[in-house]
């Protein structure tokens, strides 16, 4: 799939005032400053759709960015800061929990790991919450260009071998580089074929 138009629609921290349609959307989240951000503006091929920072703690909002006028890529406020206010963190966990809860438009998300981290507690948490809400959801390997192929692998095999603990399988993931592009393609042909299947799914309802 080849992205052609991308617009910012809108940011709020509340997510009933989310877009009110039916599009399907693809939510970023993961820790502050692993990359979910600059990975929309890679897909998207522009510079500066999404506001990125080399210091944690950039995006606060839940952001609509519109793709070929049919569907959404939302980027969401990293967990795991340390940095932020107790206050704030607490703001940030109700409205994320609650976009994740009730946005009965959102299709998948996509949780983003520094793959050049070992494993985090928070994110397994994480994972596991997603798991236990029936909210579906990928991983995505961020930063790939900071990592020789080899310990790409290495690092590879020893997250799945930590997520099997929990998870009977392991989830369908990507590696990315915002740098260099990989996982572009994949990652956009992945959410290609979900849409489709929806659009297959709705053609196929006896009502219209
Ligand atoms: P928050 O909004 O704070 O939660 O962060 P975020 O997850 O949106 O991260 P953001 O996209 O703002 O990127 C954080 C930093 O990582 C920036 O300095 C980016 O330039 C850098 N970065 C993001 N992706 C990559 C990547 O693929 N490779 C490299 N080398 N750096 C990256
Ligand atoms: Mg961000």
């Amino acid at each position: 799939m080849q992205i052609k138009t991308a617009e910012f629609v809108v940011s709020n921290q509340d997510v009933s005032k989310c877009p009110i349609n039916q599009l399907s959307e693809y939510a970023f989240i993961g820790r502050s400053n692993v990359g979910k951000s600059s990975l929309i503006n890679m897909l998207t091929n522009q510079k500066s759709l999404a506001k990125t920072s080399g210091r944690p703690g950039k995006t606060q909002l839940i952001n609509h960015f519109l793709i070929n006028k049919e569907w959404f890529l939302v980027d969401l406020p990293g967990y795991g800061y340390a940095r932020v206010s107790k206050s704030a963190k607490k703001t940030f966990q109700k409205f994320i929990t609650a976009y994740f809860r009730e946005r009965k438009q959102l299709v998948s998300a996509f949780v983003l790991v520094d793959i050049r981290h070992e494993p985090q507690a928070v994110d397994l948490a994480f994972m596991q919450w997603l798991g236990e809400h029936g909210i579906p959801f990928s991983i995505i390997f961020t930063k790939a260009d900071k990592l020789r192929p080899k310990a790409i692998e290495a690092h590879i095999e020893s997250y799945k071998k930590k997520l099997l603990e929990f998870w009977e399988e392991m989830p369908n993931y990507f590696i990315t580089s915002s740098t260099n592009y990989s996982g572009k393609d994949d990652l956009l042909n992945y959410i290609d074929g979900v849409n489709n299947e929806i659009k297959n799914e709705t053609s196929q309802l006896p009502f219209q």
